[in-house]
């Protein structure tokens, strides 16, 4: 697998790759590689006949009191792992890189209603600065296609958005969460959390299922979310959220049907953690 730092390196081999008439897939990252990630990578593989991954911590997406200076970096690790996934090409910048007039002066890609409830309501600006980082990604690497994981739904429901209303062509790939042993959502985030937290973060997927299931048993939806956000809060979570949405609008529903899902996002400690269900038939 090459590894890129410089944009016309990228370019040279995306045109020769192009010039051959080869299919190429995206599969954008923040690094700190795990399971989730690689998932994404086999999706790509068959989608296409080129993989081509990115490893860009994003500044524009972080609030000001975020995880920014903390988030893991391993480039090593992700290169072997990436590598060893049978991913072709990684693409992993500077900020400098990506943006080199500076944060301030970028032109900025905003998608509005979809990005502003859940996870929006409470990280202001972030789907702005996902979907300013993607749409430039898009733009550099022109892909066929390109994966995101089901993990962070809203995030793939505002790529979407911004695919279709853009008139890009390329297609979005969606892809199931990967979860560890007890349910947990695999994320890059896990690593914050201690032994003692690690064992009770998986009452979040717990609840979702237990949620889910009184759904399903005719409990009414305002009952069971209250209840569900009462049961993490005796679990020693603060949630943000637990919602039962329309899975491509967001929008609040309040039946458990086909097209339906429930998320939820809340801290463990200084860890904040998401995940959610969707109805399957
Ligand atoms: P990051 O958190 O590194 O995630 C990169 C991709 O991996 C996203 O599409 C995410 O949904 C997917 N992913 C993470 N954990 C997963 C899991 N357990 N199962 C399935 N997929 C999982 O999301 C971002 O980075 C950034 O916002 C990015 C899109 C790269 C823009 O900066």
């Amino acid at each position: 697998m090459q590894t890129f730092n410089d944009i016309t390196a990228l370019q040279q081999t995306l045109a020769a790759w192009r010039r051959e008439g080869l299919r190429i897939a995206l599969v954008p990252t923040m690094g700190n590689l795990h399971e989730g990630h690689l998932r994404l990578v086999d999706a790509a593989r068959q989608h296409a006949d080129r993989v081509v991954a990115t490893v860009f911590v994003n500044p524009l997406q972080f609030g000001p009191d975020e995880d920014l200076d903390r988030y893991p970096r391993t480039l090593p690790e992700d290169q072997r792992q990436l590598g060893e996934r049978g991913c072709d090409l990684l693409f992993a910048p500077s900020v400098e890189t990506l943006y080199p007039e500076g944060q301030s002066a970028l032109t900025r890609v905003s998608v509005p209603q979809i990005s502003e409830g859940l996870c929006g309501a409470h990280r202001p600006g972030h789907f702005d600065g996902v979907a300013t980082v993607v749409s430039l990604l898009f733009n550099l690497t022109r892909p066929d296609v390109a994966c995101f994981g089901e993990k962070d739904f809203q995030q793939l429901a505002v790529i979407r958005k911004l695919v279709r209303d853009q008139h890009m062509s390329i297609d979005i790939v969606g892809v199931p969460i990967a979860r560890d042993h007890d349910g947990l959502a695999l994320s890059s985030r896990n690593h914050y959390l201690d032994s003692e937290a690690r064992t009770q973060a998986s009452r979040l997927y717990q609840c979702l299922v237990d949620s889910a299931q009184r759904l399903e048993q005719g409990e009414p939806d305002e009952q069971v979310l209250a209840q569900g956000t009462q049961r993490l809060e005796a679990a020693g979570f603060r949630p943000e959220y637990l919602a039962l949405c329309d899975a491509i609008t967001l929008r609040p529903i309040s039946t458990w049907q086909p097209g339906a899902v429930l998320l939820v996002a809340a801290w463990l400690g200084n860890t904040r953690l998401i995940d959610n269900l969707s109805f399957r038939s």
